[in-house]
């Protein structure tokens, strides 16, 4: 079947079988051929290209055979097609590996981040469960943030493309949101959505000097705000209930992590920034895991797949190793963050006298955000759930960093 498609939802697998404007105006001799490469995409992407034409007999559909442009206020579908997987144990892998190709293009942001009435120069798409659906904005030029749109089910995202056009629209709501309240709080949605963004692309570059810089500028931006409120992290930090992104578990988990630091009375600004860091770092060697094993529901998970994942603590410190500077006790939250006090944890099992303040407190904030955190097979908790699983288990945990950790979140508004 032949569709007309935006150019922005192209991707790898698909048959284009021609192109909205004439030849002469795309970067391609042919104009019949199997998207293959990510240069071809990009070339689209950056080309006047506004439609695509597919041929879904030849190559893949829109995401997961769903319509591109739904009304935004369209129910969300009631079950979870990543659920079913898990409980039938008999996934469409083709739908699911569709659904993965889709998600690497994409970045999830903070719908609080959207203020209503405010223009936006680039394309929302809205995700419920594993159905992905651009949302229906201009082409060209500004849009309006509605309150529909604000409506819409689900989580939004942004194409990786729309990164800088994202950020720059955080600068300008952080510039003009008006009495000082409203300009702390959107100083910080930008400090956290830019620690998202960098994060993000050390992910995909877990070599690049460039991107642990821009990391390390990140952290020193959480523990300013932390330090400046004296240990608060409103809009520092974003809900996933409904999808694990591992960009957004990295911050949430670096913020969680330095302020409960704080709240233990850690006031050295190097000790701050070594536990800000390690944690921003802590699932690094996730980077080179494949995403079919990292999404995975747990339970069909095979021996070997546990391992390969087990070994992201090691992948991570080959990695941090790499860099110069990096103290060793940035290393510890890295090194510590899946051991627990009873020594029953991974890599070393470590128990509680061996374990750094630092690997105490991420063992404890990694599991909170964790289990509040939807995944393949698993509905998130809620922070209430979350907080009494932690004290059900505290033979594994510290109990006074819990207490301070419940403090932390206690006094911090939490967005929904
Ligand atoms: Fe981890």
């Amino acid at each position: 079947m032949r569709k007309k498609i935006p150019a922005s939802a192209a991707r790898l697998g698909m048959y284009i079988d021609g192109f909205d404007t004439s030849w002469f105006k795309t970067p391609f001799l042919r104009h019949h051929f199997e998207l293959k490469s990510q240069d071809q995409l990009e070339k689209i992407i950056e080309s006047s290209v506004e439609h695509v034409y597919i041929d879904t007999a030849k190559g893949l559909d829109v995401f997961h055979h769903e319509h591109m442009r739904p009304s935004p206020t369209a129910p969300p579908k009631k079950s979870s097609k990543l659920r079913e997987m898990a409980a039938n144990d008999s996934p469409d892998d083709m739908t699911f590996t569709d659904y993965l190709k889709a998600r690497d293009y994409l970045l999830q942001i903070d719908k609080l981040c959207l203020l209503e009435g405010a223009a936006i120069d680039f394309d929302l798409f809205a995700k419920t469960d594993m159905n992905i659906a651009c949302l229906p904005l201009k082409n060209k030029g500004e849009s309006i943030i509605t309150k529909e749109l604000l409506a819409s089910p689900g989580e939004l995202l942004i194409h990786r493309r729309d990164v800088q056009k994202y950020r720059d629209y955080l600068i300008m709501i952080a510039k003009d949101s008006g009495p000082a309240l409203a300009q702390a709080a959107s100083k910080n949605m930008l400090i956290k959505e830019t620690a998202k963004i960098v994060i993000r692309d050390l992910f995909a570059d877990p070599v690049s000097h460039e991107k642990m810089e821009a990391c390390k500028d990140s952290v020193e931006a959480i523990m300013s705000s932390i330090i400046n409120t004296k240990g608060l992290i409103n809009n520092l930090f974003s809900v996933s209930k409904h999808d694990y992104y591992v960009c957004t578990h990295s911050v949430n988990v670096s913020v969680f992590c330095v302020a409960t630091a704080f709240a233990l009375g850690i006031r050295n600004e190097a000790e701050l920034f070594a536990i800000g860091r390690g944690s921003l770092l802590h699932d690094i060697g996730l980077s080179a895991m494949p995403p079919e094993v990292l999404y995975k529901p747990h339970h069909r998970l095979s021996e070997f797949e546990i391992e390969l994942l087990r070994g992201h603590i090691f992948d991570g410190l080959d990695i941090v190793n790499l860099f110069k500077g990096i103290s060793p006790d940035a290393m510890r939250p890295l090194l510590e963050h899946h051991e627990n006090l009873m020594g029953t944890g991974y890599p070393m099992g470590l128990t509680g006298d061996k374990l750094h303040v630092s690997g105490k407190i991420i063992s404890i904030t990694n599991t909170y955000d964790t289990l509040t955190t939807s995944r393949p097979g698993f509905k998130s908790l809620s922070p209430f759930e979350a907080l009494a699983y932690l004290r059900d288990h505290s033979h594994l945990f510290d109990a006074d960093i819990l207490k301070e950790f419940i403090t932390v979140l206690g006094k911090s508004s939490q967005p929904e």
